[in-house]
């Protein structure tokens, strides 16, 4: 298959992944940052290059990057052999729980859809980049990618095929994110839970993540605030975020709906309704950091869009 363009550059933001309960399975894109990919000719293979102020220790072999082994799958399902040079623009830091790995995998895909002139649609070409994941944490897990490739809210049901509901999130929706300087391997966060939870665990999450849609759909960021609290997921994965407890406590007290892990962590997001004041959340989050010996930066984010196609040549 021959290329349609000279070259193709695409963006995709960060996310939200899991929302407490919904593991593997929610996703809210968000404006905390984003990766550009280029893709152009090449020589020989998938040969990568990694620039921008997070670029700093992300492997350019194409088998290990989330990047890479997206592209991979997908040229390789499409019988492409073309050779292609690609330039990955890393604007979010790895291991900060707000999608940097499937971030950078999503716009690939993109720009490789577009490059190669594959007509795939965003369902299509979330499972692609979804396998990049497996670079990172060791499964293709595809919520952060779905949230990153569609923007707004995100379900995905695994399975072939894979299937996703988008659904636009509420406009009023902002989430403070309070990232500490601590670094969280996805894969460590995964081993941090159990495999197997109680029926009592079970009920609680399909309650919630009920709660997490209607909430959502209608609106009510309250209710939303409350259902993403409580997950198992949280329990087992604060235990790797000295101070979890006091910065959801702190963030609640200065007027956040509700708060959870966001993605593997350590990032911690906070709902923040219309009626709340964003930089107190912010402030009361980065200061109970700061109490458990943390440095932390906190800020605002709202809904981001999904990724696109910035330039072609
Ligand atoms: N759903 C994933 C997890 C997101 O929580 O492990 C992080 O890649």
């Amino acid at each position: 298959m021959m290329a349609t363009s000279a070259s193709v550059r695409a963006i995709a933001y960060a996310s939200i992944a899991n929302l407490g309960h919904g593991l593997d399975v929610f996703g809210v894109c968000v404006d905390a940052g984003f990766d550009q990919v280029e893709i152009g000719p090449g020589d020989a293979g998938i040969v990568l290059t990694l620039t921008g102020e997070a670029a700093a220790g992300i492997p350019s072999d194409p088998d290990r990057n989330t990047a890479g082994r997206a592209l991979q799958a997908l040229m390789r399902h499409h019988d492409i052999m073309a050779p292609i040079r690609v330039n990955i623009r890393k604007g979010l830091a790895p291991g900060s729980g707000l999608g940097s790995s499937a971030t950078s995998a999503a716009a690939a895909v993109v720009a490789a859809n577009e490059y190669f002139g594959l007509n795939l649609t965003r369902e299509q070409c979330v499972p692609f980049a979804a396998e990049g994941e497996r670079a990172a944490a060791g499964t293709a897990h595809a919520d952060n990618v779905a949230a990153s490739i569609f923007g707004g809210f995100t379900i995905v049901l695994a399975g072939t095929p894979m299937r996703i509901v988008h659904l636009p999130a509420p406009e009023a929706l902002r989430f403070v994110v309070a990232t500490p300087r601590l670094q969280v391997e996805t894969s460590r966060a995964r081993a941090a839970l159990p495999e197997q939870v109680t029926l009592l665990e079970y009920v609680r999450g399909c309650a919630s993540c009920a709660m997490i849609v209607a909430a959502l759909a209608s609106g009510d960021i309250a209710a939303l605030g409350e259902a993403i609290e409580g997950s198992f997921v949280d329990e087992h994965r604060s235990t790797l975020i000295p101070g979890f407890a006091s910065v959801r406590d702190a963030a609640r007290q200065a007027g956040s709906a509700g708060v959870c892990v966001s993605g593997a962590g350590p990032t911690v997001a906070a709902v923040v309704g219309p009626d709340a004041n964003a930089e107190v959340v912010a402030r009361a989050m980065k200061n109970a950091f700061n109490d458990a010996d943390l440095e932390c930066n906190s800020r605002l984010v709202s809904v981001g869009e999904g990724a696109r196609i910035v330039e072609e040549r």
